[in-house]
């Protein structure tokens, strides 16, 4: 096991100078811990098992090397590609190929998604053409693989991103399956944020003398997390509380047990004046897309998912993560955590809890290598919420206007918004950037846009009042929170953009 701190750069390490220079473009110059061990060895050819803390730029971690190694080879032959990576989500396998996209471009690879959801058609065709990258979810390229559209006796390098949950019961069988259609001897490389046993019997079966690197301990968790349980009076609170957390500025990610619990929330949130999106298993592949494309551009600033986005997702500036029910085991716990305070940046997670749960709460928080505060809410005037999620309450009527039919806006959701939080705390209608009877897209998209423009500011991560100085408490609220983040997180990112992460913020923190 390596522990390697962050001191050198990518060229330095092997890294190509073509790809360095797409890194530098996006702000990247200096490794993460997960990076900087790994880098020379999988730019070697060897097999690599790592770990690093979510949010740790792990992805870069695999696709340098994979790119570096296919980069100048002979084309992929129809239906063979050279190399693939495996992903639990469509969403993740999508946002892998982004990062993928501009280091692949530079080096004359060609990519391709295979997913379920979605016609198979492009994706047959993609392979078809000689596709040198696949990205895939297990179930449909096996499809693909037994109707004879795909084989993987080319690959030289396999990647099984968020490895220990492609060990688990659901996805092993297919998973070995597609490992051993691959070549003995080609490299392969397996990441997670959590590795634990469960990933043993792939390590066996299938790395040949690996490096194993762990870039931190499996019990320290991300530093700039601020953990906090919420035990709540009763459950008639949670959706009071949720609404004074996820009106506040910033995004927000809530995770639900179940799908039906993620969509009823989204729904209750929207109705409230939440602008929200719920992303599960029981939507459409369009439905999602639309659903993270509206997160990701900030026209809903609320995400309500099911454990499908706990791993790997990344949208930047996540404030908050709140376990709206508590995870059943601590990696997930980690994991959904993990949407925030990614790269570097601060960020708050909080459990809502329970009588009944304290017991689980506990155990996960534990099992996590969690300390959190616990503290006693009686409903959203708790003063403890304005300091977890700081800033002015913007409510919308209607919510997120994309899944509301036209002409069902404006003044019923409006009056019932107003009830639920801004008036509470704002001290005044002034700050409410529309009332209820204000005519349903004109307000709708002033509420966004005032929810977008303090987003990009980055206010949260770079200490700046995230108040827009209306309302004495919110400011206050919002000064106070944001000093104390800026100490840390701000301090380190430096710079306007958060997607500039400098060394500083990831070997800063350990
Ligand atoms: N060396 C770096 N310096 C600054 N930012 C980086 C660096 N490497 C990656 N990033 C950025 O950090 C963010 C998180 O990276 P990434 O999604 O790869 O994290 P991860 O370790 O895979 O997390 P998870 O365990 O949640 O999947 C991305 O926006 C990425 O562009
Ligand atoms: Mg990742």
């Amino acid at each position: 096991m390596n522990n390697v701190t962050s001191s050198t750069d990518f060229g330095a390490l092997g890294v190509p100078a073509d790809l360095v220079a797409i890194l530098a473009d996006r702000g990247i110059t200096t490794p993460s811990p997960i990076q900087a061990a790994t880098l020379p060895d999988s730019l070697r050819g060897r097999d690599v098992l790592g770990r690093g803390r979510t949010g740790s730029g792990k992805t870069y971690a695999f696709l340098l090397p994979l790119v570096a190694r296919l980069a100048g080879g002979r084309r992929a032959a129809a239906k063979s590609p050279r190399a693939l990576i495996v992903a639990p989500t469509r969403e993740l396998v999508g946002q892998i190929e982004q990062a993928l996209a501009p280091l692949a471009a530079s080096a004359g690879l060609t990519t391709q998604t295979v997913f379920g959801g979605v016609g198979q058609g492009p994706q047959v065709n993609g392979l078809r053409r000689g596709t040198d990258i696949v990205l895939a979810c297990p179930g449909r390229l096996e499809d693909l693989i037994q109707q004879g559209h795909c084989s993987l006796g080319s690959v030289q390098v396999t990647v099984l991103d968020e490895a220990d949950h492609m060990a688990d019961l659901g996805f092993l069988p297919a998973v070995k399956r597609l490992l051993d259609a691959t070549p003995r001897g080609s490299q392969r490389m397996l990441f997670s944020a959590t590795l634990d046993n469960a990933i043993d019997v792939l390590v066996k079966r299938y790395l040949s003398d690996p490096a194993v690197h762990e870039a931190d301990s499996a019990q320290s968790p991300v530093s700039t997390m601020d953990h906090h349980v919420l035990h709540l009076g009763g459950r008639d609170q949670r959706l009071p509380v949720l609404i004074d957390l996820a009106s506040a500025p910033g995004r927000t990610v809530v995770f639900t047990r179940t799908k039906h619990g993620a969509k009823a929330l989204a729904r209750q949130l929207n109705k409230s004046g939440v602008p929200a999106v719920d992303l599960h298993g029981n939507l459409s592949q369009g439905a999602r897309t639309r659903n993270m494309d509206a997160f990701h551009s900030g026209k809903a600033s609320t995400l309500v998912a099911t454990d499908i986005a706990a791993r790997g997702i990344h949208v930047d500036d996540v404030a908050l993560v709140v376990h709206a029910d508590p995870p059943t085991e601590h990696k997930a716990y980690l994991h959904r955590s993990g949407r925030t305070a990614r790269a570097g940046a601060a960020g708050t997670v909080v459990t809502l809890m329970t009588d009944e749960q304290v017991r689980d709460v506990r155990a996960l928080t534990r099992a996590a290598g969690i300390k959190p505060q616990t503290t006693k809410v009686d409903g959203a005037g708790h003063p403890l919420l304005a300091d977890l999620a700081p800033g002015d309450r913007v409510l919308v009527p209607g919510g997120y206007v994309g899944e509301q039919p036209a002409g069902n806006q404006g003044g019923g959701n409006g009056g019932q918004g107003g009830g639920n939080g801004g008036g509470r705390r704002s001290g005044g209608g002034g700050r409410r950037r529309s009332g209820g009877g204000g005519q349903g897209g004109a307000s709708a998209q002033a509420g966004q846009g005032g929810r977008g423009g303090r987003g990009a500011q980055g206010g949260r991560s770079q200490g700046q009042s995230a108040g827009s100085g209306s309302g004495g408490g919110g400011t206050g609220n919002g000064g106070g929170r944001n000093r104390r983040r800026g100490s840390g997180a701000g301090a380190a990112a430096g710079s306007g953009s958060n997607r500039n992460h400098s060394a500083a913020s990831f070997s800063g923190r350990r």
